[in-house]
């Protein structure tokens, strides 16, 4: 039986390969109100402000790829049940090779009925990839409502969220990468972790975190999952990375 990882990513983790993260100097949210952009009520006030921001962030995805941390994350399958549970809503895990990926907020490549139904078991009925293609006011479901971005707005709820804490609750490992930990419910997820579960923490800023499991590497992305790599290589037993009790 193989080891399980569960990875928690943010948007620090696409950070290195162009796509800017929403809480960092300059990041996404100095420029736009979410409350405009990203949410149920701006949504409502405003759909065609909505639809042309995430027009535009899905036009920015066409133009970037994965980096070596996705790449990284992807490569751990080879040796453990890996599951990649992230707050991001673009393709660059799965376009690095990460076959299990939980999108808890949703994903830009895709859209759906403003009106639709949504199956309680998770699986997205009348959802539609559209790639990186555009979709304006007036472009129309089969059902004949609006079509909306397949994106988790603030003050919607995360369908997702039990699945991922029985994923976390049955980790042998956690990673969490780059992400501020500041969006519930998804910052709280690592807190599902077992007792004597090892949670490893990338991030290059300086985190207040008081959590006997965690160990914080105080690195980007990339050379951190590099470290975590080596780490595995050399150790496979994951209780010597057990938090001293
Ligand atoms: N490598 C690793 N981490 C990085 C890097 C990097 N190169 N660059 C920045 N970071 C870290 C930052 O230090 C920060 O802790 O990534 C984190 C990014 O935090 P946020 O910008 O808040 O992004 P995230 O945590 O993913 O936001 C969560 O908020 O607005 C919502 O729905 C949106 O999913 C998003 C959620």
């Amino acid at each position: 039986m193989k080891n399980s990882i569960a990875v928690l990513t943010g948007a620090g983790v696409s950070a290195e390969s162009g796509l800017g993260t929403y809480r960092d100097n300059g990041g996404l949210w100095d420029n736009y109100d979410p409350m405009e952009v990203a949410s149920i009520e701006g949504w409502m006030r405003n759909p065609e402000l909505v639809l042309n921001f995430y027009n535009m962030q899905r036009s920015k995805l066409k133009d970037v790829k994965p980096n070596a941390a996705h790449r990284a994350i992807a490569s751990l399958q080879d040796k453990y049940d890996v599951s990649v549970i992230t707050q991001n809503v673009d393709n660059l895990h799965e376009r690095a090779g990460s076959s299990k990926v939980i999108h808890l907020h949703g994903e830009v490549t895709k859209v759906r009925p403003e009106h639709g139904r949504y199956d309680r078991d998770y699986s997205e009925s009348e959802v539609f990839d559209i790639g990186y293609d555009q979709v304006c006011l007036g472009d129309k479901a089969p059902n004949g409502s609006q079509l909306r971005p397949h994106i988790v707005f603030f003050g919607e709820a995360v369908p997702k969220i039990e699945r991922a804490i029985e994923i976390v609750s049955k980790a042998d490992m956690v990673l969490i990468v780059g992400t501020s930990l500041q969006v519930y419910p998804a910052a709280s997820l690592y807190r599902y972790a077992g007792n004597d579960t090892p949670i490893f923490i990338i991030d290059p800023a300086e985190l207040k975190l008081s959590d006997r499991r965690i160990v914080h590497i105080r690195e980007n992305a990339t050379s951190g999952m590099q470290k975590i790599v080596e780490m595995l290589e050399k150790e496979e037993n994951f209780t010597t990375f057990a938090p001293a009790k």
